[in-house]
C-alpha cells in the first residue's frame, strides 16, 4: 500500500491539535484525557521518552524490513490499532475507516465490544482479519453468544480485558457528563452547533449506537438506561475461572490486555493464553500505577518465549514504536493516535495515520541500521 501523507499533518501532534479543533468538545476530551490527575497518563509519555537507542552507523547494512510475524501472520510493521468504545462519537464511522486502512495497510486493527460499528461489519471490512476485543459481560449467555459470533466472522485472535475492573474515575468526562450512565446536556448540545464538519458527517451516518450489543438491548432505551443496561452488562471482572472458561470454548489466539504484573503473567501462562498486552489503558484507569514500558521490559525479559509480550499506552510514532520493540515488545498497539488522525482528516485520518507511522518507523531503522525488526533490543541503549 503507497504511503500518502498529509504535508500538513506530519506528526500525531499536529493530528491531536487539528482534532482539538474538528471535535465537540466532550468527544475530543473523551478521547484525550487520563484518570484522577493524569499522573499515569503523564507516566507513559515520560518513561517511554527515556528510552535511547545506540546507532551503528559503520555495521554492515543492506536494508530495513519493517515485516513482522505474529500469530502467523506476516504484518507489514509491528504496530496495530487497539479498540477504542464509543469511536462513532468521536468521528462518525471512525471504526470502518480505521478497520479499512488497517486492513489495505496489512496491520492488525482490534474491534471493541463496545464501539459504534459490529462485528460482522468489520469482519466483511477486514476479510476476517480484524481482532476482537470482549468486555466481560456478566451474562454467561451473552459472553458466549459473542465468542460464537466472533467464531463465525473469521476472527483469529481473541482480546479480554483486565483492567477495568471498574469504570475509571475521570474528571472531565463527569464534567462534560459522559460518566455513565451518560447524559446529553445542553452544553454539549450547543458546543456541537460549532463543529458543522463533525454534525454533518453524523447527520449522513447517524446517530451512533453500540452497534455490536445491540442484539442483547430492550428496544427503545433512553440515554440514562443505556447507561444503566452497559453498567449492568458489563459488571463482570476478569478472573482464573472466566479465562479458563473463555480458554475452553475459543479455539483462536487468545490474548489478555491490561496485565502489568509477573503474577498475572504467569496466571495468563498457566491458563494456556498466548499474548499479553501490556496496557494502563492509555493511563485511564490507575492514576497510581506504573507507566507500561517499565513493567513490560520486565515481563519481556523473564517471559518471552512463553508468551508473546505486546504493549500500548502512550505511544505517539515510529520512535516510540522502535523504543518499545527495542525494550523486548514482539508488538505494538496505539490508541489515540489513530483516533486524532481520524477526527483531524475525517476518512482519510486512517491512511494517513498509518502511513505517517510507517515512514517513521522505517525511518528509525534505517537511521540506527537495524535490518530486522527482531534485531531492535541490539541497538537499545542499557
Ligand atoms: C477513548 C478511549 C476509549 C477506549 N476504549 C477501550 C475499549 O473499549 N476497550 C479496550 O480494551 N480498551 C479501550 N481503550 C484503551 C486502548 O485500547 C489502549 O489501551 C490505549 O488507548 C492505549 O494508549 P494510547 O491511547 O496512549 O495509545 C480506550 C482508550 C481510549 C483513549
Amino acid at each position: 500500500m503507497e504511503l500518502t501523507i498529509n504535508p500538513k499533518y506530519p506528526s500525531v501532534t499536529d493530528l491531536r491539535n487539528r482534532a482539538m479543533v474538528k471535535m465537540p468538545k466532550f468527544a475530543f476530551e473523551y478521547l484525550d484525557g487520563g484518570c484522577n490527575e493524569d499522573i499515569n497518563l503523564d507516566k507513559n509519555r515520560t518513561d517511554l521518552q527515556k528510552v535511547e537507542l545506540m546507532p551503528q552507523y559503520l555495521s554492515k547494512f543492506d536494508k530495513s524490513d519493517t515485516r513482522t510475524e505474529l500469530f502467523g501472520h506476516t504484518y507489514d510493521s509491528p504496530f496495530g490499532i487497539a479498540p477504542v468504545g464509543l469511536q462513532g462519537l468521536m468521528w462518525p464511522n471512525a471504526p470502518e475507516i480505521l478497520a479499512k486502512a488497517a486492513f489495505a495497510h496489512n496491520i492488525p486493527f482490534i474491534l471493541s465490544t463496545v464501539t459504534t460499528s459490529s462485528i460482522e461489519r468489520i469482519a466483511e471490512l477486514t476479510e476476517g482479519t480484524s481482532w476482537f476485543q470482549l468486555y466481560h459481560p456478566a451474562d454467561e449467555k451473552v459472553k458466549r453468544d459473542l465468542l460464537d459470533r466472533a467464531a463465525n466472522a473469521g476472527t483469529d485472535v481473541l482480546v479480554i480485558l483486565a483492567d477495568v475492573p471498574t469504570f475509571g474515575y475521570r474528571p472531565r468526562d463527569i464534567r462534560n457528563g459522559l460518566a455513565m450512565p451518560p447524559t446529553m446536556n445542553l452544553k454539549n448540545i450547543l458546543e456541537v452547533f460549532t463543529k458543522p464538519d463533525w454534525a454533518l458527517q453524523t447527520l449522513i451516518h447517524g446517530q451512533p449506537s453500540f452497534k455490536t450489543m445491540e442484539a442483547y438491548m430492550p428496544k427503545g432505551l433512553n440515554l440514562k438506561g443505556l447507561g444503566e443496561f452497559m453498567d449492568a452488562t458489563f459488571s463482570g471482572r476478569l478472573n482464573e475461572d472466566r479465562i479458563a472458561s473463555i480458554r475452553d470454548q475459543w479455539k483462536g489466539k487468545l490474548v489478555i490486555k491490561g496485565v502489568v504484573s509477573e503474577e498475572d503473567a504467569q496466571k495468563a501462562i498457566n491458563l494456556g493464553v498466548d499474548g499479553l498486552i501490556v496496557s494502563n489503558h492509555g493511563g485511564r484507569q490507575l492514576d497510581a500505577g506504573q507507566s507500561t514500558i517499565v513493567p513490560m521490559t520486565h515481563l519481556a525479559e523473564k517471559f518471552k518465549g512463553q508468551i508473546k509480550i505486546m504493549v500500548d499506552s502512550g505511544l505517539r510514532g515510529g520512535p516510540d514504536i522502535a523504543r518499545a520493540m527495542a525494550s523486548g515488545a514482539e508488538f505494538t498497539f496505539m490508541g489515540r493516535s489513530f483516533m486524532y488522525g481520524v477526527g483531524a482528516l475525517g476518512k482519510e485520518g486512517g491512511n494517513h495515520t498509518i502511513s505517517l507511522m510507517k515512514r517513521e518507523f522505517q525511518q528509525v531503522m534505517e537511521q540506527v541500521c537495524c535490518e530486522k525488526v527482531e534485531d531492535l533490543p541490539r541497538f537499545l541503549v542499557k
